[in-house]
């Protein structure tokens, strides 16, 4: 079975209201309750990363609980949804990105469902499963003809603030093409469960400093709130390829 992990403002992929209580799990509470839907025609788990009412900021979220709750529910898929800001100067706002590689600067998160003994290292080349990145690509494709925003390292910062100019500078030269809060440790974590995981991150600013204006939180809301329509039609699609 799949599972789509929305995030900050695709929450409303769904109807609003339709999260419930947060689910127990060994490592706490998930983030919301998980909601079988149909609207993609083959059944699925929508899992609200941020929370029924969006409150949990990136560094709060539960991913251990969160990860554990779909594991244990059946779920081998997992599509997650992630607004970006855009590094590489070949993205625009409003662009979609399935990222390929993924560069960790965040601090503090439970990461791992490992104890500290005995240790186990697992191999994380690829932190997104290629053939779930083939299927979006290609449901993107089938959408969007010609648009090849098919790979990208995702730079995961710890927020809740958005970056210096300088940070965005150190990404940029560390090979970053996008910037978000939230891929991890959700995609490693996934990797300990045995989980298939992808992503599709959405653009809604050009990242900090690389622009002469700071960055403006509400053009970025309201861009993430009108592609909603696109991202439901290429998860969609991407469902279907699925089953
Ligand atoms: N930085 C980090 N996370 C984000 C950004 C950003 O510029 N835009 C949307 N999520």
């Amino acid at each position: 079975m799949q599972a789509i992990i929305l995030g900050t403002s695709l929450r409303s992929i769904i109807a609003d209201g339709q999260f419930g209580e947060s689910i127990e799990t060994p490592f706490g509470t998930t983030s919301s309750s998980l909601v079988e839907t149909d609207i993609f025609g083959p059944r699925v788990l929508l899992l609200a990363r941020h929370g029924k009412d969006g409150g949990i900021y990136a560094h709060k979220v539960n991913y251990r609980a969160n990860m554990w709750a779909l594991k244990d529910c059946g779920v081998n898929q997992i599509l997650a949804t992630a607004t970006v800001g855009g590094i590489s100067s070949q993205l625009n706002v409003g662009d979609i990105m399935i990222p390929d590689q993924i560069v960790d600067y965040t601090f503090g998160r439970d990461h791992t469902f490992f104890g500290d003994l005995p240790i186990k290292h697992y191999d994380f080349t690829y932190p997104f499963t290629n053939r779930l990145r083939q299927l979006l690509i290609q449901s993107r494709q089938d959408l969007k003809p010609n648009e090849i925003l098919n790979r990208g390292t995702y730079g995961c910062t710890q927020g809740p603030r958005l970056e210096t100019g300088a940070e965005i500078t150190r990404l940029k030269q560390d090979g970053c093409d996008l910037v978000g809060m939230t891929l991890m440790p959700e995609a490693s974590l996934a990797r300990e469960l045995e989980l298939e995981y992808a992503a599709v991150c959405l653009v809604v600013n050009v990242a900090a400093g690389l622009t002469p204006s700071e960055i403006d939180l509400k053009h970025a809301h309201t861009i993430a709130t009108s592609s909603i329509e696109t991202l439901r039609g290429l998860l969609g699609r991407t469902i279907q390829l699925l089953n």
